[in-house]
């Protein structure tokens, strides 16, 4: 993997010795390289503040999946990427299409980030908070039942009484965010800080982090781009009600590797 922005000496020095010591390909970044890279800021007290990032990846023509999935059009780099941004985050804020179609399974403890994850406070590995009105949720499934960390549920007021029920007999936290069976989305990312979750990262789907950006929490965009092109008409990675202007992003850092880009973004 290559450094492309910020452009310092140690990118020159890193990206000389990529090439040094892996002329096959084989010299990928270790994770705490990666995890280096992708740390979250902290506040001015030098603990973590609440961040709210947003992992996705898109095609060179602006799909956010291809077959209902997006792993046709990821890669073994971008699952890393993956897998650090998760073992960073105290909570992964996920939409409840994403959990049906992906299968979502509970995120899960990985010995390489463990020390780290212990130094900064945090459990073995971040809760999964599922966004519904619906709860059309299977409880039965170990997402609920046998997470590390207690599974969130975030629903509206008027979500169904037995699905609450379910959820919460499956062993789910249900937490109200919203009126009527809409989650707000600033409702959301308060209510998960109020469970000490700052360190947060969503995972989409579209729908979700369109309304995240209309709600203007979005703090940071961790994009891959991917060198294919799909057409057909597949969502982009936001969707949704459209923002009164463009939001203007700031490019934080951007590695590549295998024509793939992976980029962050931040508000400025
Ligand atoms: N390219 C990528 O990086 C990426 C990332 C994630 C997902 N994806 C793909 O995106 C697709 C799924 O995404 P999607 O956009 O269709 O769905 P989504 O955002 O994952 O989930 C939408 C569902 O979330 C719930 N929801 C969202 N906002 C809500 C609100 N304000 N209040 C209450 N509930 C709310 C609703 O669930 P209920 O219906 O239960 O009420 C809604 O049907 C899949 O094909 C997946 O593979 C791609």
């Amino acid at each position: 993997m290559r450094r492309l922005f910020p452009v310092t000496d140690e990118t020159a020095a890193g990206a000389a010795r990529q090439e040094g010591a892996a002329p096959d390909g084989a010299g990928e970044w270790s994770l705490a390289e990666l995890a280096a890279v992708y740390a979250y800021p902290a506040s001015g007290d030098g603990g973590p503040r609440t961040w709210l990032r947003a992992n996705m990846v898109s095609t060179l023509d602006g799909a956010a999946q291809h077959g209902g999935r997006s792993q046709p059009i990821s890669c073994a780099a971008d699952m890393r990427i993956f897998g650090t941004l998760r073992a960073l985050a105290d909570v992964v804020l996920v939409g409840a299409e994403t959990v049906r179609q992906e299968g979502y399974r509970p995120a899960r403890a990985r010995t390489e980030f463990a020390a780290a994850r212990e130094a900064a406070g945090q459990g073995p590995a971040p809760a999964v908070a599922v966004v519904s009105g619906s709860l059309d949720l299977d409880f039965s499934l170990p997402l609920y039942t046998s997470p590390l960390v207690p599974t969130v549920v975030l629903t509206g007021a008027d979500a169904p009484a037995d699905r609450v029920a379910a959820a919460e007999r499956a062993g789910a936290r249900v937490i109200v965010a919203g009126e009527g069976r809409r989650v707000d989305p600033r409702r959301a990312v308060e209510a998960l800080a109020g469970l000490g979750y700052v360190r947060q990262l969503t995972e989409g789907g579209p729908r979700l982090l369109g309304q995240l950006v209309a709600a203007g929490v979005l703090d940071e965009l961790c994009l891959t781009l991917s060198p294919m092109l799909t057409a057909g008409d597949a969502q982009r990675i936001a969707g949704g009600p459209g923002v009164s202007l463009p939001r203007r992003f700031a490019l934080a850092s951007l590695l590549e590797e295998d024509g793939f880009l992976f980029g962050r973004y931040r508000r400025p």
